[in-house]
């Protein structure tokens, strides 16, 4: 089938407060789970929806990104030199070849409608996905974006991508109101950007996975500056409905939120719990530590 989805937005322009003083030089999305980056489980989920060019909205203070996806002569020659040929696969793969890596500027973190907007000139005329990397989903071999892009090339809508979320916590998140739907798809009647929980419609939440269509765009360029004084992706979705349709998707897949401290904690060890190599030894080691909790998360990870 041909894919229509070819571009990826990676907003990672925002100052990530919650996780300082870790973030005051480090970009958020470079913390690490496990042995990758946020950052990197993101650009991988999309090259494995099919995505071929990787548009990343930077900030001056996010140039390690862009050393992460770029070529690391030094580091290659020395693996080389030294036999590391698994090492420097791992390397060598961080961006696959058939895979474009492009960067725009960011010049004031005005919110991430102000982000997506900024990438107008390299997305163009086209339907494009928006991936928020600090909202890591596990989902198997089955990645959300891919899940996403298979309903974007039945229905041809917008699709955000929607988890529930507990009712009182609807005040961190852009919430839907779901009218008609079908399986794991309902249309979409309105959103609202961090209604308090005695005004939300729902406690359907948007995560970090978008497919939006270029239209967005005109809306994103007239929106007034709206909850927390930013440009809300969220106000533009609520304006582009009156034109077209917008689906919300509840994906298969488990979220953390890792902008959150408590969030990047439980997929560093959920994460750690099915890594190969260290599987085995980290269970040992909570299980002795922590005795009946270890058994714990062995079934929550096996249910
Ligand atoms: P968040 O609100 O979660 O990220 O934005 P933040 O502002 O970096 O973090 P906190 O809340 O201060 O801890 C969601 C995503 O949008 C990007 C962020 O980088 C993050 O990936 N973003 C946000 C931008 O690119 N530009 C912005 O102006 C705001």
């Amino acid at each position: 089938m041909e894919k229509i989805i070819k571009k990826a937005v990676f907003p990672v322009a925002g100052l990530g407060t919650r996780f300082l003083p870790a973030t005051k030089a480090n970009p958020k999305e470079m913390l690490t789970v496990v042995d990758k980056p946020l950052i990197q489980y993101a650009a991988e989920e999309a090259v494995n929806a099919g995505i071929e060019e990787l548009i990343f909205v930077t900030s001056s203070s996010k140039r390690a990104i862009e050393d992460h996806f770029d070529k690391n002569y030094e580091l290659e020659s020395e693996l080389e030199k030294k036999g590391k040929t698994e090492l420097l696969r791992i390397v060598q793969e961080v961006v696959p070849a058939n895979v474009t890596c492009v960067y725009v500027r960011q010049p004031e973190a005005l919110g991430l409608g102000h982000a997506v907007l900024c990438a107008k000139p390299v997305v163009g005329d086209e339907p494009f996905a928006v991936i928020l990397a600090d909202d890591l989903i596990n989902c198997g071999g089955n990645c959300v974006l891919g899940q996403m892009a298979s309903v974007y090339n039945d229905q041809h809508a917008s699709i955000l991508g929607v988890e529930e979320v507990p009712v009182d916590e609807t005040d961190k998140y852009g919430i839907v109101d779901p009218g008609e739907t079908d399986g794991r798809i309902s249309q979409v009647r309105s959103i609202v950007e961090k209604p308090a929980p005695e005004d939300a419609r729902s406690n359907l939440a948007v995560v970090g996975r978008y497919i939006l269509t270029p239209a967005i765009f005109k809306y994103l360029e007239k929106i007034p500056r709206g909850a927390g004084g930013e440009i809300q992706l969220t106000d533009a979705i609520e304006e582009l409905l009156a034109e077209e349709r917008v689906l919300a998707y509840r994906f298969a897949g488990k979220r953390y939120d890792c902008g959150s401290k408590l969030g990047y904690l439980q997929a560093t060890i959920e994460f750690a719990l099915e890594h190969p190599e260290l599987r085995e030894a980290f269970l040992e080691y909570l299980m002795s530590e922590f005795g009946q909790a270890g058994k714990g998360l062995l079934k929550a990870i096996n249910d």
